[in-house]
């Protein structure tokens, strides 16, 4: 067996794909990296030895018919089929039929390959799919990362993995320079100058798949409660707060645009106003956290130091299940495993 970080991955979409040509393309450089090294790893002690998705129009086929441009080693995987607990998505069902496996299938698989991690990248909304694939993990012996909103990272949850010598890490994704960390940043910063806000909203538009799925109401209700409750957090004092994804705009592709109000306080009362849009890239945003915590996590359980999962947790999501303020958890991360 090789000594890389083993990763199987749930739903080829588009984090996966730019996951997949990351791989590739940071065989020979590290322009963009955040961190190159985390706990010693780098890109290169990667590799992805499954990938499973629902879409029938994707399950057969291999990666190399996914990714375009790609001559990535992965271009012979065949995407698999994976769990399907939900209702099958709307963009699924348009599109033609859904391929799934049963859960003893796909425990079986997963126990024949033995990855270190089970990543989750499957479509919003499908949170009895996503809270089955933690269940998998953990009954196939291997570690958890969940980029959904689903709720899976829980103190039960996370007794349970380490009992078995894994980690769960979760829950909703932080991208790195997403409206939500830049939100956070913001506000300490702000804090740090004695400025107290009083009043904010962030506003999100994007055009890609995700955003689509998240304009359905309960999905689009569930992320605004966790981006609000992740925002309110770096502020010493309770303000007027409202940060959701507000509207899918086909024509913005991958990209993203937050727009962002926020009216604070100062001497004697004194208004500061902020009024501004943040444009970025959707896919990529998410992928050095993604690549930095499943390194940290693979150290930290390589030292049987599984009290770290907290702060890998508190780095890479919105709703972990310990929050910390932005500035400290990425000091804590980078204390802990940069280099
Ligand atoms: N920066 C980011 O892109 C970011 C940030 C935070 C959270 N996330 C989350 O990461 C996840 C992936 O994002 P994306 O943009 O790649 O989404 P996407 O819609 O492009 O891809 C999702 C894929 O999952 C597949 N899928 C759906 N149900 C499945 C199931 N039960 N089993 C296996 N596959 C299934 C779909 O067919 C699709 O191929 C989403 O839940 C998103 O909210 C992403």
């Amino acid at each position: 067996m090789s000594d890389k970080i083993s990763l199987a991955i749930v739903g080829m979409g588009n984090v996966s794909t730019t996951l997949v040509k990351g791989f590739e393309f940071y065989k020979n450089s590290i322009q963009g990296l955040w961190h190159p090294k985390i706990g010693g790893l780098t890109l290169n002690d990667f590799t992805i030895s499954a990938i499973y998705d629902v879409d029938a129009s994707k399950v057969g086929k291999n990666i190399s018919n996914l990714v375009k441009e790609s001559k990535s080693e992965y271009g012979n995987l065949v995407i698999q089929p994976g769990i399907l607990e939900d209702a099958i998505p709307p963009h699924i069902s348009q599109k033609g039929q859904a391929r799934s496996s049963s859960y003893d299938e796909f425990v079986n698989s997963l126990k024949k390959i033995k990855p270190d991690f089970l990543v989750n990248l499957i479509s919003s909304g499908m949170e009895k799919s996503s809270e089955k694939y933690a269940k998998a993990a953990l009954d196939a012996g291997c570690s958890f990362f969940n980029a959904t909103a689903a709720k899976t990272a829980t103190d039960q949850t996370r007794k349970a993995f380490e009992s078995k010598g894994i980690m769960i890490l979760g829950d909703d994704l932080m991208s790195q320079f997403g409206g939500t960390a830049f939100h956070r940043g913001m506000i300490d910063f702000m804090a740090s100058r004695g400025i107290l806000l009083h009043k904010a909203y962030q506003l999100d538009v994007g055009g890609n798949q995700d955003t689509q799925n998240t304009m359905a109401e309960e999905i689009r209700e569930r992320k605004r409660q966790i981006k609000t409750e992740s925002i309110a957090i770096e502020s010493p004092v309770p303000f007027m707060s409202t940060a959701g994804t507000t509207e899918y705009a086909e024509q913005l592709g991958d990209s993203r645009v937050s727009y962002y109000w926020m009216e604070a306080r100062g001497f004697l009362g004194s208004p500061v106003e902020l009024d501004l849009s943040l444009r970025t890239n959707d896919s990529t945003n998410g992928c050095n956290v993604i690549v930095d915590a499943i390194r940290a996590a693979k150290k930290a359980i390589s030292n049987k130091d599984f009290t770290k999962s907290e702060i890998i947790s508190a780095y890479a999501f919105k709703n972990p299940p310990k929050k910390m303020h932005i500035r400290e958890c990425i000091k804590a991360f980078e204390d802990t495993f940069a280099n």
